[in-house]
This record gives structure tokens, sequence and C-alpha cells, in this order.
């Protein structure tokens, strides 16, 4: 069985990933130790993709969407392995758009039922006064497909057309594309990661995350937190809340139509309602410290390299021949492929 991460330097991803070289190094030693064939290829161009599929790996393993060519196009992992008939992780070009575009998620989940914050689009200088605005104060204002807190913060938060009309200039310069302004949702705030396994069943590790309050007395979870990890997390203790947001982030995940793993992003409002906030469909692996491996062992007690086993299990079954390699997962814990 051979099995190729494909990845690319640090400063060539505009988006997440498993996260930094040292996140795929960490499922490099966990897929080592499982007794796989496996190497890490930090790809920059087509031609570093073009000997990979020379190997004929039985695996591709993408630990990012794509990768940005130095003419400034992208080749979308899933989409060029798929074209070249080489299996790989993780969902196809069209669903992990979805990842990539809140907007275009948020619209496709909220026409087929599933709550999401109510939103519109702005750029500079389209509204002219509050009574303007298609949703009333406070509003949450974030970029449209940027990840890991980028552009958020306090600012983020607004509750008066000045600083409405500020974030959003800030936003717009530094992004350059039309600010997502969502309703605010005034409470708290859970991740889950889910993964299908090959006989199709789903094991979902819901968490609650509790940013730290910030001087402003919100609790976010922007840039600076996410850098400093100080955000802390916990099981969902209240049964009810807790199947509320099993029931969201799994019928996001299958309406999506998530292939193998994701974690769903969740906020909910002061009355307990949830909304989806967002799809991360290539979810960071850091050992230790992201919140997929993470939510997994609160959750599950699943050890890191149990976790890298059994996302990668359905597609490892997707691959010919059919033989598991001397595993680690116990055989109750095992999917038969
Ligand atoms: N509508 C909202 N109301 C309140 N807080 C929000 C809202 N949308 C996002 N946030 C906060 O901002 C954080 C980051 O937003 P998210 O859309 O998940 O972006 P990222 O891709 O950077 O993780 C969320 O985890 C949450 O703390
Ligand atoms: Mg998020």
């Amino acid at each position: 069985m051979k099995i190729e991460i494909v990845t690319a330097r640090n400063d060539h991803w505009e988006e997440t990933g498993f996260g930094t070289l040292t996140a795929c190094n960490s499922v490099f030693d966990s897929l080592k130790r499982a007794g796989y064939d496996v190497k890490l290829n930090i790809c920059e161009s087509r031609r570093d993709l073009e000997e990979i599929v020379k190997k004929k790996p039985d695996l591709v393993i993408l630990a990012i969407k794509y990768i940005s060519l130095q003419d400034g196009k992208k080749i979308w992992l899933s989409e060029y392995f798929s074209q070249q008939g080489i299996n790989f992780t993780g969902s196809s070009r069209d669903v992990l758009k979805l990842d990539s575009n809140k907007i275009s998620a948020k619209l496709y989940l909220a026409n087929r039922g599933i709550n999401t914050a109510r939103y519109f689009m702005a750029i500079p200088d389209q509204y002219r006064c509050a009574s303007d605005l298609p949703i009333a104060f406070p509003l949450f204002l974030k970029p449209t497909d940027a990840a890991n807190g980028n552009g958020i913060d306090d600012l983020s938060f607004v509750t008066n057309f000045s600083e409405f009309a500020s974030k959003v200039l800030s936003l717009y310069s530094r992004f350059n594309t039309p600010i997502l302004v969502e309703e605010y949702l005034d409470g708290r705030e859970f991740t889950v990661s889910i993964i299908e396994t090959p006989n199709n069943e789903l094991i979902i590790s819901p968490i609650e995350i509790v940013p730290p309050e910030s001087k402003n007395g919100l609790r976010i979870l922007g840039q600076q937190v996410k850098n400093d990890n100080s955000e802390e997390l916990k099981p969902i203790e209240d049964d009810e809340i807790k199947n509320r947001v099993i029931k969201l982030a799994t019928n996001s995940f299958l309406t999506l139509g998530v292939r193998d793993f994701g974690r769903i992003d969740i906020r909910a409002n002061k009355a307990g309602d949830c909304f989806f906030i967002e799809a991360n469909l290539v979810p960071g692996m850091t050992a230790g410290s992201s919140y997929f491996p993470k939510s997994c062992e609160i959750e599950h007690a699943l050890t890191y390299d149990e976790v890298i086993q059994l996302i990668l299990e359905s597609g490892l079954c997707r691959a010919k021949p059919k033989i598991p390699p001397n595993q680690l997962m116990p055989t109750n814990q095992r999917t038969a492929c």
C-alpha cells in the first residue's frame, strides 16, 4: 500500500489545511508507526504533481486544497488527482468550494432548510446609513473566504453605522472581496468533527470552545486567540444543546456531500438556537492543539494515531489491493472494508 501526502510550503497557503509542515510530519509519523509505506511531498508545480502520479500511489492524502502556481493560477488537488484516476482523501472539488466560500455554503444549506445566521454582503460605500442595512445591529463582519480567524477581531462586532463602515473598509482593503455581514450570535460556540467510516457510519465528536473574554467583554475566535491557543476546549455538558449541535452538524455534513471527514463550526444565540457557521473540510491536524484531533480525544478518548487511522480508513478501503498493514486500531474500533 503506497501512500503519498501532498502539501505545499507554508508561505504558499491562503487557506486552511492540515497545518504547518509540523502537522504533516505528525500525520506522516503516525502512518509510519502504523506500518504504511508513506512519503511526504512539498509540491509547487504541476510537474511535482505529475511525479506523484507516476508513482501510482494507492492513496494520496491531500493536506491542502490546492496549490497556487507562479502565474497565480490554482490547481485544485482533488480535481487533479480525480482526473488522473488516483484515489485521494477528502471531498471533491465542488464540495471543497463550499468550504472555501462561506457564502456559497450558507446559501446551499439555507436553501435546504439548515439554520445559518442571516447575512448580507457589503462593499465600501454601498450603504449610506443604518436604515439602509438589510439586518439590524449588532452585526458581525468577516472575510468571505479567509480562515484561521484572519481578519476577525473585536472590531468585527459592530453596533452602529460608523463601526460598520470602518470594518467594511478595512476588511475590503485587506482581502479585496465583498464582506460577509452576519447577524451577531451572542451565545456559545461549538465545533463538531465528523469521520465517515467505510460502512457509512459517522463518528461524531462535538465540543464546546470557550474563547477568552476580550477587554471589550467579547468571546470571539479571532486570529489572535487562535495563534495564542488561549481558547478552552471542553465537552458539551448540556444534553439538549449537545443533541441540537450534533443534529445540525450531521445534517450540514450530509447535505454538503462531504466525503471521509470534516469539521463543522456552529455558534448559538442566547436562546440556545444553533447556527451553521462554516465547514472545514481539510481541517487542522496539528497534534495536541488542532480542534479535529482534540475533539476526538475529548469526546471519544481517541489518540492522535487512532484519529489519523480513522480519517484514512475510507480512503484506504477505496484503494486496491485492500490489504491493511499492521493496524494500530484495535479490532473492535475498526470498520470493515
Ligand atoms: N455571526 C457571528 N456572530 C458571532 N460571532 C461570530 C459570527 N461568525 C463568526 N463569529 C466568530 O468568529 C469566529 C471565526 O469565524 P469563522 O466564520 O469560523 O471564520 P474562520 O474561518 O476564520 O474560522 C467564530 O469562531 C466565532 O467566534
Ligand atoms: Mg471557523
